[in-house]
């Protein structure tokens, strides 16, 4: 018994001496010494495991299982210290002397940059933001707008037909009724997203951006339409940009208006951008027509309200002096990298 235990505190010696050295070990030739020192040929382990043939009969067993368990454990320990030792020396090391890898970051698409802008500047003149869907049903992009069928006006939209009642929406303005349909006045919204014309060349493209805006209730004027947008341009662009409106005609307003501004680009002396009329046009509006307050179920005797639509891509394209919408549907980084 007393031999017996005399065996064991050997092995467990070897084996914990071994360990202890391979983790002070400073490189790899230290490693190989101790390797050859425990499992060479001369190496502790063997030459106990050489002896064993001399212990009572009753120990061997013992004594070979564990000596060759240890002679296992002693040599993935060996492993594991040349690995740490590579590591330490090799290029997973940290440099803290390095100059830190600064992690890319993305930003907002320029669309959706101005289209933030123009929320902000007219939020802040009390219009909320509410959205509408994009596949549209024939009643709201077109009759609920007094633009019933066979109106010459739908010619000018190349709609997207879904099906023969259902279109892709050609215009933010349908979610005019949607909106007065379920409040009563006083209605005070703006409505961006995207909308869809089967059109696409320099400066068109079948799907852009455009926000409505809507003011409903009593004593609103055409006035107030000309202050709230002259107020908008001036934070848009800037306070030297003089508007302009034009008579025009919209089937849901009455009597509309196309507003220019003052050329951002020639400040009006004529340029390639404003084909030298010195003026740019940015948006149509008017005030909203009674057929389309008697849709909705509002007394056209008892209120009145404007409305205007502006074309997204086209005021970015102003404000930043592009010159090809197609251009923000390239997702070309170059382009995008410089807003
Ligand atoms: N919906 C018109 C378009 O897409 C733009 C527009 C004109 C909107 C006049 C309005 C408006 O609200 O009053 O061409």
């Amino acid at each position: 018994m007393l031999q017996g235990t005399r065996v064991k505190n050997t092995i467990e010696e070897i084996y914990q001496k071994a360990v202890t050295a391979l983790s002070t070990a400073a490189n790899e030739e230290a490693v190989n010494q101790i390797s050859v020192q425990y499992l060479g040929r001369k190496g502790y382990v063997t030459l106990f495991l050489r002896n064993i043939s001399q212990l009572p009969p009753d120990e061997r067993r013992f004594a070979g299982q564990r000596a060759n368990e240890v002679k296992g454990l002693i040599s993935s320990a060996i492993t594991a210290a040349m690995e740490r030792l590579a590591q330490d020396r090799g290029v997973d090391r940290i440099d803290v002397s390095l100059p830190g890898r600064t992690p890319e970051i993305g930003s907002f698409h320029p669309i959706t940059q101005v289209m933030n802008t123009i929320c902000e500047i007219l939020g802040k003149m009390g219009f909320a933001v509410v959205e509408g869907p994009e596949v549209e049903s024939d009643y709201y992009n077109f009759e609920a707008l007094n633009i019933p069928e066979n109106h010459p006006a739908r010619a000018m939209h190349d709609t997207f037909y879904v099906s023969d009642s259902v279109v892709l929406r050609t215009h933010t303005s349908p979610t005019q009724p949607r909106v007065m349909e379920k409040q009563a006045p006083p209605v005070r919204i703006i409505a961006p997203g995207k909308v869809y014309r089967c059109d696409s060349d320099l400066t068109h493209t079948p799907m852009f951006h455009q926000v409505e805006g809507l003011l409903v209730d009593e004593g609103i004027s055409f006035a107030d339409l000309k202050g709230i947008l002259t107020g908008f341009v001036h934070q848009m662009f800037d306070d030297q940009t003089t508007l302009r409106f034009r008579p025009s005609f919209f089937p849901f307003t009455e009597p509309s208006a196309e507003v220019d501004i003052r050329c951002v680009m020639c400040r009006g002396k004529g340029c390639r951008v404003c084909s030298h009329t010195g003026w740019l046009e940015v948006l149509g509006a008017g005030m909203v027509h009674p057929a389309v307050f008697e849709n909705v179920g509002y007394d056209p005797l008892r209120y009145t309200g404007f409305a205007f639509g502006m074309g997204i891509e086209r005021i970015a394209m102003l404000k930043y002096g592009i010159d090809d919408i197609r251009r923000y549907f390239d997702n070309d980084c170059r382009f995008l990298r410089q807003f």
